[in-house]
């Protein structure tokens, strides 16, 4: 990768891929696109930024041709929770978002990496250990959007040679920018509401376990399967990546550690817990490890010690 176009830069994941990324390949090799403009975003004043709506084909095609990007990472989407509230409204932007990216790739003759996800999984899929190659079957429109998604990226790939490279994601955990409207969101919001208000009240179930990463481990899978050798890219879309399996009582348990008062109540939101038992419980990444070495460093316990710092910091309270 040498000159790299994020969307969706404002997101989740864009805000601090896009740090990473310009620490790697240098702030003007990363143009940040977002729909938004924010200018207090570390990721629109550290670098090259543009405002971007994916669902526009021509401007995101002129951006990455000025820019002569090699490398577009498409992350602008719309997640599970919501999706499930604006059906169509996620269908527009996570579909034709991608068109537009696939598009804009095969016509400049350049990389894209997107994002899967563990709700490309449905509740016919094994839920253990869940096989690279499975079942999919999902019944939300963010999991169909990303069944679709997985086979456009090899369509494009088998029929035209783009290089399309993409990972399944599991629910990330980070604090640098919030998620917008996902079902793992409560794995974020648990540890702020820890350091700000010492309890926190779960919109999933007790016992409901979903595969988690810290974002480190998230942003370096990006960079690693990106610079990896085609060759060994044997399933190049929607690798399984996976680090931990987390149900709420196991993150409370391991935040106790740290803040012995927390509390942990639950309010159950039955859309959201309806989305969560249809993912798996754990997914099998040796696909990944076996083609281009990804290894998850953070575990539970340097994930809590690390968030729960970086929050305190943040927060100061
Ligand atoms: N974190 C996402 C969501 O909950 C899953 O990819 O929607």
């Amino acid at each position: 990768m040498k000159r790299i176009l994020v969307t969706g830069a404002l997101g989740q994941i864009g805000t601090e891929l896009v740090i990473f990324l310009r620490k790697l390949y240098g702030e003007n090799n990363v143009i940040a696109t977002d729909i938004r403009y924010d200018k207090t975003n570390v990721a629109v004043n550290s670098g090259p930024f543009e405002v971007l709506d994916v669902t526009d084909g021509e401007k995101m095609f002129q951006i990455t041709k000025r820019y002569k990007v090699d490398v577009v990472i498409h992350l602008a989407a719309m997640l599970s929770a919501v999706a499930e509230q604006k059906p169509l409204a996620a269908w527009h932007l996570n579909m034709n978002g991608l068109m537009n990216a696939l598009e804009t790739a095969k016509e400049l003759g350049i990389q894209l990496f997107t994002p899967s996800s563990i709700g490309a999984f449905g509740s016919s899929t094994p839920k253990e250990q869940t096989p690279q190659d499975t079942i999919q079957r999902p019944t939300t429109m963010y999991g169909i959007n990303k069944v679709a998604g997985e086979l456009l990226c090899d369509y494009y790939h088998m029929k035209y040679g783009v290089d399309t490279r993409g990972v399944r994601f599991p629910g990330l955990i980070s604090c640098m920018a919030p998620p917008g409207g996902g079902t793992t969101d409560y794995a974020v919001e648990i540890y702020y509401a820890a350091i700000e208000r010492g309890r926190y009240e779960s919109f999933i179930e007790k016992g409901t376990y979903l595969d988690m990463m810290y974002m480190p481990d998230a942003l370096q899978g990006v960079v690693q399967l990106m610079e990896a050798d085609p060759k060994k890219l044997k399933h190049r879309n929607a690798y399984n990546i996976a680090a931990m399996s987390l149900e709420p009582e196991v993150i409370a348990a391991e935040i106790r550690k740290h803040i012995p008062t927390f509390v942990l109540d639950y309010k159950v939101d039955p859309a959201r817990q309806a989305i969560a038992d249809s993912w798996p419980n754990a997914i099998d990444d040796s696909a990944a490890r076996e083609e281009w070495g990804f290894h998850a460093k953070y575990d539970l316990e340097n994930m809590t010690s690390d968030i729960l710092e970086k929050i305190r910091g943040k927060v100061k309270v």
